[in-house]
């Protein structure tokens, strides 16, 4: 039987509720044909506690032992500084690990009745790829005169030909593959430098892919066009920032932020791509029980489909697709009243 070694970082918060419910709908459809090889790291704000960091100096080198890594959520606010937490664990094992591209799709499940009254499932069907090492979370900036009046902030931004070629052409091969439309969202109105920078990549890329249509959009005006007529967009390509800002908006459209799936995908075979939803440790709910497992679950399927289990990762979204469809068994960010747990079950017995 085919065996896959899987690092679980369930982190902080909902993290570690909604990461057994995804390991135990993942178990479920695999069974029989592949076993999943858990290893569970319980690195995160409470290891930071017990050691000063959130993860072990040679976390990175552990974590590459692995065929995926399937991540929770991570912070811990006001306990500790988000800096700090996001800066010692997902920040740095997307860098070191070269997980250039984030995928992110937006998508409006059957039966969910999301906040755009007159969209529907056919209006709401996009993947975000979002640039994930550089750009505005290059790192690159520092505080001098802290404290003083005379203090400065810098914060640069940096965009590598190298990098954002490799993620442009990842959008257009993807939007080749689906309605040929690509949107590029970039602030080159404003920020005259990395973003200029980053439209012309786009355009040279383009002449490779003739058969893609382009458009470009500013920021702003991107925002405002996914609630007014998301059906415009099919795939689009962004910066660190902006893509992470647009799939908070992307998973409010589908009708809650606990929905949203995204995969980080390492650049180099070989080494394990990251899986987590895009949602963060959500401090309000935690430890209630009741935070919305679609987005991990959905966030394991894209990790079965990279490991090559594309039977099961599909059953494992159309039973998704059923449960919301029937509608029944939801947690109260969807209107529901289910826990986590029990939305798991439901989806495990709508796995066929
Ligand atoms: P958040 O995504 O944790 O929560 C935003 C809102 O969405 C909250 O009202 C929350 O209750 C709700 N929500 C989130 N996930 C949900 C789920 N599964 N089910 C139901 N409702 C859900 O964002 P935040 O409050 O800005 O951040 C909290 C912490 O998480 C911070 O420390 C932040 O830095 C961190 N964060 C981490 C990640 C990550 O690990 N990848 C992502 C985003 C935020
Ligand atoms: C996400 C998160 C992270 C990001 C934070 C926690 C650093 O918001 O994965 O969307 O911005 O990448
Ligand atoms: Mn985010």
């Amino acid at each position: 039987m085919r065996s896959y070694r899987i690092a679980v970082i369930p982190g902080d918060g909902v993290g570690k509720e909604v990461i057994p419910a995804g390991q135990r709908v993942l178990e479920a459809a695999v069974a029989g044909r592949a076993k999943l090889d858990w290893q569970v790291f319980p690195w995160g704000s409470d290891y930071y506690r017990e050691t000063g960091s959130m993860m072990p100096a040679d976390g990175v080198e552990q974590l590459r032992q692995f065929d995926a890594i399937y991540l929770g959520a991570v912070g811990d606010p006001p306990r500790i500084p988000d800096h700090i937490t996001l800066w010692g664990l997902i920040l740095p094992i997307r860098k070191a690990l070269d997980l250039y591209v984030n995928v992110r799709p937006v998508r409006l499940l059957p039966g969910v009745r999301g906040p755009l009254r007159d969209k529907g499932p056919a209006d709401i069907d996009m993947i975000f790829i979002r640039e994930n090492t550089e750009g505005e979370y290059a790192g690159v900036g520092g505080r001098v005169h802290v404290g003083t009046p005379h203090e400065v902030a810098i914060e640069t931004a940096v965009f590598s030909r190298f990098n954002v070629e490799r993620v442009v052409r990842y959008a257009f091969e993807l939007a080749r593959g689906r309605r040929k439309h690509l949107t590029s969202v970039t602030k080159s109105n404003a920020q005259r430098y990395g973003m200029t920078f980053w439209d012309d990549v786009v355009t040279a890329v383009a002449r490779d892919y003739p058969d893609v249509t382009v458009t470009s959009l500013l920021v702003d005006a991107a925002a405002a066009l996914l609630v007014r007529a998301p059906e415009r967009f099919d795939v689009v390509v962004a910066s660190n920032l902006f893509a992470d800002i647009l799939t908070d908006l992307g998973g409010a459209i589908m009708g809650s932020l606990g929905l949203a799936p995204s995969a980080n995908l390492a650049a180099q075979p070989g080494v394990p791509s990251l899986f987590e939803p895009v949602h963060g440790s959500a401090p309000d709910i935690a430890g209630k029980g009741i935070a919305n497992p679609i987005g991990t679950i959905w966030a394991g399927a894209m990790m079965l489909e990279h490991l090559g289990e594309r039977e099961a990762a599909q059953r494992v979204l159309a039973a998704l697709e059923r449960l919301t469809a029937e509608g029944q068994v939801l947690t109260p960010d969807m209107g529901g009243s289910a826990t986590t747990e029990q939305v798991a079950e439901r989806v495990v017995a709508l796995l066929t």
